[in-house]
This record gives C-alpha cells, sequence and structure tokens, in this order.
C-alpha cells in the first residue's frame, strides 16, 4: 500500500528534533509489521534516553519564543497544518493502513477526524479568554489570566494513530506549548507523516519533537520525561495500568496530566427502544476499528422483552460483516493489531462459552485461507448469554465481539452497568423522556450517547472518570487542559 504514495517522503523513520530528522543515539531500527501481512513495511529508529534528552532540551529551548507568539499566529501555522493534512489525506490514509490494519476507508476517515481537532485548536488559539474579576475592595484590579503550562510530553496509542496524536499537538500548540511526543511503537510511520507535514506548515524548531521507540526502549524515554521537571504536563491514551504509572511517576515533579484510559462501556437498550436504530448504533459503535477503541461498548444489556428480535437482526447484520485486509476495498473490519490481541479476544470468548454463553455468529479466530495473509483475525461475534462472572464483563475485550446480557428492570441494569471501576463511554436507547433524562443523570461515565452511536466530535469533550482517567480532549475543555490560570491582582489604584 505504501508504494503507492504520491508523496514517498512522507514516509520518515527518523527522530525529529530541533527541526531536524535525525538517527537514534542507539543507532537501532525497529521493524513496523503491517498486521494483514506480518511483514514489515519499513524499518524506523528505535531510541533512548539520550534522544529523549536532545528533544525535551529542544522543546524546552523553544518554549519562551513559541508562547511569546500570539494566539492568531500559532492559529495561522495551525491552519496552514490542516490543510496539509486535508491535501494528504489519502498518503496519510495508506500510511495509516498499513501500519494499523483498518480498513482504508475508515483510515481516510480518520485523518479527516484527526484534522478537526487541528481546525478546532486553531480557532481556539484565539479565544483563550481569561477573566476581569470585579474587585471586592476599592482600589484594586482582579484578572484571571490563561498561560501555557509549558513543555508537554504527548504518548499516543497505536488504534488512532493519527486521531490521538493531532488531538493531544493541535491543543498543546494552540495553547503555547511545545511538544516531545512518542507514538505507538506499532504505528511510529503515521505519527512521523503528521510530523513532516507540521514541518512543512512552518512551524518553528523545536515546538514539536517526534521520538520513535520500541515497546521495550519505551520506559527508557519516558522515564527521562517523567522525572525532568522541565516537563510540565504528560498527555497519555493507553491502559489504566499504565496510566497509573504514569500518575504515580510524575507525583514528585507534580506534572499536570491528561489521562484517556481503558474503557468498559454499557449500552443499553430498553424495552422502548427503537431496535433498528438500537442495532444501527452498536454497529456504528462497536465495530469502529474493529472493536479496538476505547469507547466501544463492550457489555450489551438487552430488556428481556425485546432480546431476542434485537439478536436476530443483529446478528444478521454482524454474520454479514467482510473481514479482510486493508488492501481490499470490501474489507470492512481488519486484522487485530498483533498476536496478544486475538490471543485476549479468543480468552474471552472461551472464558464465556465455557460459561454458559452461546455464539449466535462468529465466535473463532480466523485464518488463511479463509482470509488473506498470516494476520491475526477473528470472526466478528455475537455471545447471548453472558452473565457479570464472565471475563469480557469485567475486561475491556477490545474486538469484534457483541456478548449480550439480559436484564428486566431500569435499576438493576443501570446498577450492573455502572458496576465496573471504569467510567468512559456509555450509551443507551430509549423513547422514553423521563427515563433518557433519569438514566442519563445515573450512569456513570464521561460520555453518555443517547439513542446515539457515533459520538466522538472535535467540538465536544472527550474523557472519561473513575479509572478511565481525566482531563478532556476537544471543545474549549481540550484548550483548559494545556493552560494554567494566573491571577493578577494591582493595588494603589485609589
Ligand atoms: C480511543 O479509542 O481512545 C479514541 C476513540 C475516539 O476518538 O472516538
Amino acid at each position: 500500500m505504501l508504494d503507492t504514495l504520491k508523496r514517498s517522503e512522507l514516509l520518515r523513520t527518523l527522530n525529529f528534533i530541533d527541526g531536524r530528522w535525525c538517527r537514534p543515539a542507539t543507532g537501532r531500527e525497529l521493524a513496523v509489521l503491517d498486521p494483514a501481512s506480518l511483514e514489515a513495511v519499513a524499518h524506523v529508529a528505535d531510541s533512548a534516553a539520550a534522544d529523549a534528552r536532545a528533544a525535551l532540551d529542544a522543546a524546552h529551548a523553544a518554549f519562551p519564543a513559541w508562547r511569546e507568539r500570539t494566539g492568531r499566529e500559532r492559529a495561522q501555522l495551525l491552519k496552514k497544518w490542516h490543510a496539509l493534512i486535508v491535501a494528504h489525506q489519502e498518503d496519510l490514509a495508506r500510511i495509516v493502513s498499513a501500519e494499523q490494519g483498518k480498513p482504508l476507508a475508515e483510515a481516510r476517515g480518520e485523518v479527516l477526524y484527526g484534522a478537526s481537532y487541528v481546525e478546532w485548536f486553531a480557532e481556539e488559539a484565539t479565544r483563550t479568554h481569561g477573566d476581569l474579576i470585579p474587585e471586592p475592595v476599592r482600589g484594586k484590579k482582579l484578572m484571571a489570566v490563561k498561560e501555557p503550562v509549558g513543555v508537554v510530553a504527548a504518548i499516543t496509542p497505536w488504534n488512532f494513530p493519527l486521531a490521538m496524536i493531532a488531538r493531544k499537538l493541535a491543543p498543546a500548540l494552540a495553547a503555547g506549548c511545545t511538544v516531545v511526543a512518542k507514538p505507538a511503537e506499532d504505528t511510529p510511520l503515521t505519527a512521523a507523516a503528521l510530523v513532516a507535514l507540521a514541518e512543512e506548515a512552518g512551524f518553528p524548531a523545536g515546538s514539536i519533537n517526534l521520538v520513535l521507540a520500541s515497546r521495550e526502549r519505551t520506559p527508557e524515554v519516558v522515564d527521562v520525561w517523567l522525572a525532568d521537571p522541565r516537563v510540565r504536563k504528560i498527555t497519555f491514551t493507553g491502559s489504566t495500568p499504565v496510566g497509573k504509572h504514569l500518575a504515580r511517576a510524575s507525583a514528585d515533579t507534580l506534572k499536570k496530566l491528561s489521562l484517556e484510559l481503558g474503557g468498559n462501556a454499557p449500552f443499553i437498550v430498553f424495552e422502548d427502544a427503537d431496535i433498528d436504530a438500537a442495532v444501527e448504533g452498536l454497529m456504528v459503535s462497536k465495530f469502529r476499528n474493529g472493536g479496538q477503541t476505547c469507547v466501544c461498548p463492550n457489555r450489551v444489556y438487552v430488556h428481556s422483552a425485546v432480546h431476542d428480535r434485537f439478536v436476530d437482526k443483529l446478528a444478521s447484520r454482524v454474520g454479514a460483516l467482510k473481514v479482510g485486509p486493508a488492501s481490499d476495498p470490501a474489507s470492512q473490519i481488519g486484522p487485530m493489531i498483533n498476536g496478544r490481541a486475538v490471543e485476549k479476544i479468543d480468552r474471552h470468548v472461551r472464558d464465556a462459552v465455557a460459561r454458559g454463553a452461546r455464539a449466535v455468529t462468529g465466535g473463532r479466530v480466523l485464518r488463511e485461507p479463509e482470509v488473506a495473509g498470516r494476520g491475526h483475525y477473528f470472526a466478528p461475534t455475537v455471545l447471548v448469554g453472558a452473565t457479570p462472572q464472565m471475563e469480557l464483563s469485567c475486561e475491556e475485550t477490545f474486538g469484534p465481539v457483541v456478548p449480550v446480557f439480559r436484564f428486566d428492570g431500569e435499576d438493576e441494569v443501570v446498577r450492573l452497568a455502572n458496576d465496573t471501576p471504569f467510567g468512559l463511554a456509555a450509551y443507551f436507547y430509549s423513547r422514553d423522556a423521563a427515563r433518557i433524562w433519569r438514566v442519563a443523570d445515573r450512569l456513570e461515565a464521561g460520555i453518555v450517547g443517547i439513542n446515539e452511536g457515533a459520538l466522538a466530535a472535535e467540538a465536544a469533550p472527550f474523557g472519561g472518570v473513575k479509572e478511565s482517567g481525566y482531563g478532556r480532549e476537544g471543545s474549549r475543555h481540550g484548550l483548559d487542559d494545556y493552560q494554567h490560570v494566573k491571577y493578577l491582582c494591582q493595588g494603589g489604584l485609589k
């Protein structure tokens, strides 16, 4: 897929530090695999502590001049970057698909989704208003102004290799922060291509620095940033255990944190729901990126009165999904990111079946010749008879599996939905207005979909509660997370 890029120079394999593409201090390389074929599509820098330090030195040196620019000046660069991302949608989508595996149509959508955050924060850069506070005593003026926090370390996941880094870098830069970034080892090429376009847009040297590293060397890179007081904020999307580690390890220097962590989203279908709409909403929310999305429904609760009707309709839609490599335009579900991912999905399904669930469709690993290539595939699956004792009820499956639980009452299902340490997204379908407000109020989640499966948008605050983390991405709240408030008090005015 990468041999058809219109601009092959978007394929970058080195670190980007202080405005230069440079080899890692280790001289080592890391192979980037196509998850559909398991063949290497590129070899990129595998960095170490020295590279992380050099990136941080550059970001720290660039900060004073970058924060001095006006919001409008920063916005102009972000707008140029946005225009370049949109202009290179096709090349970027091919890079996303090649290293992440999602079907090309979905990758194109991800490029525009990521670009929308860059555009949004370009606009927000000019609106970082403070407050003029009515003085409590005569002769004083009280003001609150917003300032960039300083150098930001962004650590991003593999599931949305473009959108996740875009929605961290764009608000950081808009706020006046400089950045050191480390993308996931599975998907460094997209991040590097995005940074190449930022370079082309004209961001000054040191404002954006990118360090690539393997899973093994990532702790060495990130530990430099965690320990150094010059890093004032960590923004991370990934697992809850890693998020907790980052929170603990940054405590000594009291960094600001945005943690977008694991989910275990409930999806509730009440007896008064529009069943066709609920099936459609579930298809959209569950099968995005093959189920490898933090906000994917992980537990589907269906009222007994509509259970069988819902399951029949759902199973016929899920059974018809086409599984295959991103290179096949017919594919709707691509390979899972790696072997470990498929092992976990398979473990969850086997555990559920052993405890009494039944696969209405799917339920197994797919291999050649059923699918092309050596990639790790799992058949889109609907399981009925799911119970809270099953592993898939407690842990995020992160794959194309829908476990269906029966319920009979509103209080019961709200209790079940909230019975998890996580609280990222929750969804429910109902046509009863009073119930809608009651349930929306009682669900413990940062994001709630009401008769809607597609929730993410640049204008909306994205983030969780409980062990799904804190901080928000997107919306005006997404900019606040990269700023602090300074209170100014001027006296002697009588
Ligand atoms: C995620 O999976 O972490 C993000 C998904 C989204 O932006 O909707």
